[in-house]
């Protein structure tokens, strides 16, 4: 197993602002870790007018309410996703007050709004050249801007898509485990995640320190592979960053088979797990994707 690693600040500073491109990364670090291990990479969007406190607030207004998510920021590394406590704000006042109000917010699915799009685009076409040889079929692009309270946390959870996370503003420390490890997350975990959504994991004390340590500042990223567990700790500013992610075919294969799993499991049957007999995740797939069909006629009213 792994020790815990801090990344070594040097190596992030050879890269020369390139004004016709919002990302700079390791083209061979890339094609050797992506969606394998997390990699630090750079990025230009710190200065970017988008994410000034006072365009994310517009952003905010325009955006539907079941596009923000926010609560009080001062949580343990362990939380009930269902018993996270709330703030007692707006989100108007959440984004206003962040600097005192001790808040964790998430603007989701800023690509909504034409600007974040464009620019969530050319990240995307950035990263989609080295993303496609190792995980074809990128889609699905998705934009989440995390605007936190200073020292605030993010519980241990794992997240379903390819991920890479800008800092733009102030610094924050991540805590990133190794998801292919069933000593850290188990099959049973992951068919809890898919099948009952619920994020949030316990994280066992024997593992705590079983991880990678990054400390992100303005202009670094960090690609988290999907499903890796972590936690996120601010330090003592404003957060601000920027979430660019992605699907790719084979993660709806992957969900579909621990949706099955969870299933079979709720039904008193132990499941194979994913991955331990492809033929039999092939047709828990064809089985998936049929009852689903089933399910979307006798919603629309069709059989
Ligand atoms: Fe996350």
């Amino acid at each position: 197993m792994k020790t815990a690693t801090y990344f070594d600040l040097e190596q992030t500073q050879v890269c020369i602002p390139n004004p016709s491109k919002l990302l700079e990364f390791d083209p061979i670090k890339f094609a050797d870790s992506f969606d394998r291990k997390p990699f630090l990479i750079t990025h230009w969007l710190s200065e970017h007018p988008l994410f000034d406190l006072d365009r994310l607030l517009k952003l905010a207004q325009s955006l539907p309410e079941n596009h923000i998510e926010y609560n009080a920021g001062n949580l343990p590394v362990n939380q009930d996703l269902k018993l996270t406590p709330r703030n007692g704000l707006s989100a108007e006042e959440t984004i206003r007050r962040i600097r005192d109000c001790k808040s964790w917010m998430v603007l989701k699915w800023v690509e909504t709004d034409p600007a974040y799009r464009a620019l969530l685009d050319q990240c995307m076409s950035e990263i989609r050249p080295h993303s496609e040889p190792i995980r074809p079929g990128m889609k699905q692009a998705q934009g989440f801007i995390f605007i936190t309270s200073p020292n605030s946390v993010t519980p241990y959870h794992i997240d379903h898509e390819h991920n890479f996370l800008l800092q733009i503003r102030g610094n924050k420390k991540i805590r990133l485990f190794d998801g292919r490890d069933e000593s850290i997350l188990s099959h049973q975990e992951l068919e809890h995640f898919y099948g009952a959504r619920s994020r949030n994991l316990v994280l066992k004390p024997e593992n705590a320190e079983r991880c990678w340590k990054y400390e992100l500042e303005p202009g670094l990223g960090l690609h988290f592979p999907v499903t890796y567990p972590h936690w996120v700790e601010n330090c003592n500013d404003v957060s601000i960053s920027f979430s660019i992610t992605f699907r790719t075919p084979d993660l709806e294969r992957r969900r579909a088979v621990y949706i099955f799993n969870h299933h079979l499991r709720k039904w008193g049957v132990s499941p194979t797990p994913y991955g331990g007999r492809p033929s039999r995740d092939d047709w828990k797939y064809v089985a998936y994707r049929a009852a689903n069909k089933v399910r979307g006629l006798f919603r629309r009213g069709d059989a």
